[in-house]
């Protein structure tokens, strides 16, 4: 699909420790658009953190609220210029989610890493995950998902990039780079 025939909107998907926020950010500042961090929104919509959410009412609670964040910021985003949204690392997996994503028409990019380095990124940031645990429970869920992420609409590798490079890509990539 032609970048031209996308709503000014990119959606940034992938693991834990794929750069979704700290890429977002970046890009966001790049093409002057807004940037949304759907667990921020989440947090703010429910009033505690996502481990909070995780310990009081379960993972399936959590999706659930997931999904109607989700919903609020496509709406949201078709009033707004410009929106570089992050995903959490669960969101794209879930198929209404993507279902309400493919309906608002806005681009989907997978930010991809080997799992090794997935991990040692989560480890450095120190930010608390309730789904992040042992070396092979995180695998193998990186594993299950992988095949959902690979349905984005693009796909960059970050790998020994620095989170400047990777906003450049993306923006070349969906054809939206004013900066040459
Ligand atoms: C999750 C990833 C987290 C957050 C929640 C669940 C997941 O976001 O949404 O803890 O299911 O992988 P990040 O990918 O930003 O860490």
């Amino acid at each position: 699909m032609q970048s031209s025939s996308y709503g000014k909107a990119v959606v940034l998907v992938g693991f834990m420790g794929a750069g979704k926020t700290s890429v977002g950010q970046e890009l966001a500042k790049r093409l002057g658009w807004r940037f949304v961090d759907l667990d921020e929104q989440i947090q703010q919509r429910e009033g505690r953190t996502i481990a909070e959410i995780f310990r009081d009412a379960g993972e399936p609670a959590f999706r659930h609220l997931e999904t109607e964040a989700l919903r609020a910021l496509l709406e949201q985003a078709a009033d707004l210029s410009g929106v570089v949204a992050a995903l959490g690392g669960g969101a794209f997996t879930q198929q209404e989610n993507t279902a309400l994503l493919k309906a608002a028409r806005y681009p989907s990019v997978f930010l991809d890493a080997p799992v090794v380095e997935l991990r040692r990124r989560c480890e450095a940031d120190g930010s608390v995950r309730p789904l992040f645990q042992d070396e092979n429970q995180f695998r193998q869920l990186y594993e299950v998902r992988r095949n959902a992420y690979m349905k984005a609409d693009f796909r960059v590798e970050t790998a020994g990039k620095t989170v400047a490079q990777v906003a450049a890509e993306v923006s070349t990539l969906l054809g939206w780079d004013n900066r040459g």
